[in-house]
């Protein structure tokens, strides 16, 4: 049976569905209103093409038990007939900023300091799953929605899986991109598991959601497999230059080929994060030029090719007067290529941390 097609104004059970919000693999995510208790809900509709309803209804089940400011709460899901065949409808929290992914900027990363706030939500939230006995292991971008205050908030439980004492378990299935590379060796997920996912969904969130999908198209699919397995995916040079060494660092450790390696715990990583104190960031303008911004102070950068080499100018805006000064000592002429990378990174690294 193919995924059902509705329209808004469509009724499921006490619910109306409003407008179309999204759809991944496995079927459609609507707005809705609850007629009963005259409330949004978010609705996700799942036909038995990707999953029996068992699979789905654990979803639910899943999500249902959860509270915490941090994790998705599931209302309500039941089978719902209707003309194109039996759905499983579950209500959720509607969240109208969507997910995290709505506020990447035109190079579709997130500033810095947003990505690191979010990622230690997410990690409070995966603690309380955890200790809930439960593993998530769908972690990724599109998975997080973005709550009323900023806050982030992990959703989707449908390759999630309940394991009493947090054995290791079988997998249900997988996030290619950000399986682990013990569970493509052994089927099995894990809590490490679910801490390799959070590293690679904090890379992607600061240097591109993009940049793993497009190593594993450039590299191939064993290749990539192959780097995993050596802790090797993110690469060095995937990096964007801003991103300090002590952030590198943490993702580093997050995604180890070794499991021991890795932070033990969600509560770990995250107080490695909160660790982590930044003065200021940088984003992309809507032309794709590199913006910095720190306390009242925005920058810039400009490099050209002359005869003699490149030159780099690097400039300071005061937001109060508005006047744009040239930063000298972080500017330099007759540079080769490696000494143009040099100039911009130490640039770059003195705006996140604080010196200028
Ligand atoms: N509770 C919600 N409130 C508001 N928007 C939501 C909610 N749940 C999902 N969405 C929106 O719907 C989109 C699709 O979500 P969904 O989980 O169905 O697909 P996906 O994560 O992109 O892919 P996948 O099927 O691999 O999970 C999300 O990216 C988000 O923008
Ligand atoms: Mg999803």
């Amino acid at each position: 049976m193919s995924t059902p097609k509705f329209n808004a104004g469509d009724r499921l059970y006490k619910y109306q569905l409003q407008r179309h919000i999204g759809g991944g693999n496995f079927g459609e995510v609507w707005l809705a209103h609850d007629l009963t208790l005259a409330r949004d809900v978010a609705i996700k509709i799942l036909d038995e093409s990707m999953a029996s309803v068992a699979e789905h209804l654990n979803e639910a089940k899943v999500g249902n038990r959860l509270d915490h400011a941090n994790v998705i709460h599931v209302h309500y899901a039941d089978v719902v007939a209707t003309p194109p065949g039996d759905v499983v409808a579950i209500a959720m929290d509607y969240h109208p900023n969507g997910s995290v992914t709505t506020q990447l900027n035109p190079s579709n990363f997130l500033p810095m300091t947003e990505a690191i706030r979010i990622t230690i939500d997410i990690l409070r939230g995966l603690e309380y799953l955890h200790e809930s006995a439960l593993f998530h292991n769908d972690i990724k971008p599109s998975n997080i929605l973005i709550g009323p205050r900023g806050e982030g908030i992990l959703t989707d439980y449908g390759i999630s899986c309940a394991s009493p004492g947090l054995r290791p378990t079988k997998a249900p299935d997988a996030y290619i991109l950000h399986r682990a590379p013990e569970t493509t060796a052994s089927g099995n997920i894990t809590l490490s598991t679910d801490i390799y996912q959070v590293g690679l969904t904090l890379f992607r969130l600061l240097n591109g959601v993009g940049t793993i999908r497009d190593l594993r198209n450039g590299v191939g699919s064993t290749l990539f497999e192959e780097l995993k397995a050596k802790g090797k995916v993110p690469r060095t040079q995937d990096y964007l230059p801003f991103i300090p060494p002590s952030v590198a660092r943490i993702i580093a450790r997050a995604t180890k080929a070794d499991p021991d390696d890795r932070f033990q715990s969600a509560l770990e990583m995250r107080r490695a994060l909160e660790a982590i104190s930044l003065c200021g960031y940088w984003t992309t303008d809507a032309t794709g030029e590199y913006l910095g911004v720190s306390g009242n102070q925005t920058f810039r950068f400009s490099q050209e090719k002359t005869v003699h080499g490149y030159k780099f100018n690097a400039f300071r805006t005061r937001l109060d007067s508005g006047s744009e000064t040239r930063v000298a000592k972080m500017s330099g002429s007759k540079l080769n290529t490696e000494e143009l990378k040099k100039y911009r990174r130490a640039f770059m690294l003195s705006v996140v941390n604080g010196g200028l």
